[in-house]
């Protein structure tokens, strides 16, 4: 789904203007950042997705106040924070390491960032309690850090960030020490905390499937820069480059001829011949020839007739779907991707001469 225009007006918490954060000087400078501008919102679940290296956590360390722009500016609220120092921001952050104090107990972790704020005793006992039972941890309290486990020092991570209500919680790959079952578990807790405490979260992660199902809206990052910011349907659905289309779940692509281009929709001519109509990427630079993208689950395979044509190379069942890796007669693989039923086999083996059924409004002309 598109995002609701209601979501559109929201405040903007934090913004990075035209950010360049350079490490180094002379030929061994190293660009982290590149010209980086992004605008999060209130309460929101903002996720910074792309490969390692691509200058995630140095963005974060930006917002946090551990380090300092080359250039370009960092706002909150609208003024820019650059003399504030970290403690002096109200952005807290979960470290991937965690970094609990191992000495301490679950309770002496989670007042330690009150107490430094010089909180009454009082207030800092009440807000551990409300800390800990938000976390589930209350029955834990009094034990030592160093004797939990990894996914209840994860909560009490959390819970010690969570304490003094910071307006922004910037999040390093908290999850990716966990095991897959208690990683989708703290997933779902995670996105209950932010719920229920209303604070803007930044959250970086390298895995796909976990921006999508956790966010309102990603920002994919590659080599210092933003390539793309939207909601999971946007960045999905409507890939506007290449590096998102691909890093982003599986897709197939095609070369096309652009025949006609008007209100961001491109008729478009495969090298099958076909005729298909395809929505444009913002930003794309009229040109002869384009790539366009085709989700497999967009297409489906059939013993004749659709917009592509092929012989089947390979069949991979799934259980939930069958993917059906199909060699184009003019254009490379094309891996179409169907869901399953019990009453029967996807009906195709390899080596069969197939059809290939493009979904209506389900190519996207990329601008790269
Ligand atoms: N203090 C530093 N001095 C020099 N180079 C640095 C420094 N910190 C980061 N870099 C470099 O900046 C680039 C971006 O690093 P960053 O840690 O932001 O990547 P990341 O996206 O968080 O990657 P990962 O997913 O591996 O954590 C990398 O090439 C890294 O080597
Ligand atoms: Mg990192």
């Amino acid at each position: 789904m598109p995002e609701p225009a209601a979501a559109q007006d929201k405040r903007v918490a934090i913004e990075a203007r035209n950010i360049v954060k350079q490490f180094g000087e002379g030929p061994s400078a190293l660009r982290a950042l590149d010209n980086v501008s992004i605008a999060i919102r209130e309460n929101e679940f903002f996720t910074l997705l792309g490969p390692s290296g691509c200058g995630k956590t140095t963005l974060l360390r930006l917002i946090a106040g551990f380090e300092y722009p080359t250039e370009g500016a960092i706002l909150l609220d609208g003024a820019d924070i650059a003399g504030l120092p970290p403690f002096k921001r109200p952005i807290n952050t979960v470290f991937q390491s965690y970094a609990l104090f191992p000495h301490l107990t679950v309770s002496e972790n989670i007042a330690f960032g009150l107490q430094m704020l010089g909180r009454p005793k009082g207030e800092i006992a009440g807000r551990v309690a409300e800390m800990l039972k938000l976390v589930h941890m209350d029955e834990m309290a009094h034990r030592r850090t160093d004797q939990i486990s990894g996914g209840q020092a994860q909560r009490v991570a959390l819970a010690r960030a969570l304490a003094p209500a910071p307006k922004v919680l910037l999040l390093d790959e908290p999850l990716s020490a966990l095991d897959y079952k208690l990683r989708k578990e703290m997933q779902i807790e995670l996105k209950r905390l932010q719920h229920e405490t209303g604070i803007t979260f930044v959250f970086v992660t390298h895995d796909q499937e976990e921006a999508l199902t956790m966010s309102d809206r990603i920002a994919v990052m590659s080599k210092g820069k933003v390539r793309q910011v939207g909601s999971p349907w946007d960045i999905y659905d409507k890939p506007a480059e290449r590096f998102v289309a691909d890093f982003i779940g599986e897709t197939n692509f095609l070369t096309a001829a652009v025949t006609g281009l008007s209100n961001g929709v491109a008729h478009v001519t495969l090298k099958s011949g076909a005729q298909i109509v395809a929505t444009v990427a913002e930003g794309f630079q009229p040109k002869a020839e384009a790539t366009i993208v085709v989700r497999p689950e967009h297409a489906r395979a059939v013993p004749q007739g659709g917009q592509l044509s092929g012989t089947v190379e390979n069949v991979v069942y799934f259980g939930t779907d069958t993917h059906i890796h199909v060699r184009l007669a003019e254009d490379g693989l094309f891996t179409v991707r169907q869901q399953n039923s019990r009453a029967q086999s996807c009906g195709f083996a390899v080596g069969d001469r197939v059809g290939i059924e493009i979904a209506a409004d389900a190519a996207q002309v990329l601008r790269d």
